[in-house]
């Protein structure tokens, strides 16, 4: 499930739901996690590369909400909603994340759609996300723009730390000494999308909240502009500076 501006895409109807997949769909499954293991293996942030291991995904069989949650639970204490066939509006989404709870779907794509799927499904939410929510610090940063989030009193503020979450979490870039790699879980669960931002024409930003905040997303296509933060700490900064230059802080 994602939440972009003040839209949240919604998913279709529920193909396989969890214990109840087809081998076709673990098929899908295991196509989209050994092919996307190779290409993010030398692009992924340090974050990505040590939570990976601890989230322990099987590769061959579809995850177990159930079971993936109280195994998450137990390294970070954060939890998965179940967004199963729900419109999330933004604020529902951050309400979640305010109470430590990822909302993941049980949707898998179908087999023609590798490269690309309309539809938000759980590879991009289990091999995308939750590896960075194996980690307790990550997790309190997660949970800080949900808090922000609700205190946010106009419409204005509630698309600025969208879309700070949203160029972070979910289409970011990070540097690592002289390197650049990816933290954005929608760049790590996308080969087109992959690809694409790493090419050098693609314009990459400093993250400035302001220039973050005026930035449309994009959901059904690439993004024209991405956006590159110092440091996982420097993406819990931005929070905290927009929520300090809105009067927005606790
Ligand atoms: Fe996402």
């Amino acid at each position: 499930m994602e939440v972009y501006d003040n839209e949240v895409a919604t998913q279709g109807s529920a193909v396989g739901t969890a214990g109840n997949y087809s081998e076709e769909d673990h098929a899908t499954w295991h196509r989209l996690c050994v092919r996307q293991s190779k290409l993010v293996k030398p692009v992924a942030c340090r974050e990505f590369h040590v939570g990976m291991p601890r989230l322990n995904l099987d590769f061959h069989r579809l995850p177990d909400r159930d079971l993936m949650e109280r195994h998450i639970y137990g390294l970070s204490g954060w939890r998965l909603a179940d967004a199963q066939n729900e419109y999330l509006g933004p604020t529902e989404w951050f309400e979640h994340i305010d109470a430590k709870r990822f909302p993941v779907t049980d949707y898998i794509r179908r087999p023609h759609e590798l490269d690309f799927t309309p539809l938000p499904d759980l590879f991009h939410e289990y091999f995308g996300h939750l590896a960075f929510f194996t980690d307790p610090a990550f997790g309190d940063i997660a949970q800080r723009y949900g808090t922000v989030y609700l205190k946010a009193r106009t419409e204005e503020q509630q698309l600025a730390i969208a879309r700070l979450w949203w160029f972070g979490i979910e289409f970011g870039f990070v540097r690592e000494g002289d390197e650049l790699k990816v933290i954005g879980a929608g760049l790590l669960s996308s080969p087109g999308e992959l690809l694409h931002a790493l090419r050098d024409e693609v314009p990459k930003h400093p993250f400035d909240i302001n220039q973050v905040a005026a930035t449309p997303s994009a959901a059904y296509s690439y993004h024209d502009h991405y956006f590159i933060l110092d440091s996982l700490a420097h993406w819990r900064e931005a929070i905290d500076s927009y929520a300090r230059q809105e009067g927005l802080d606790v």
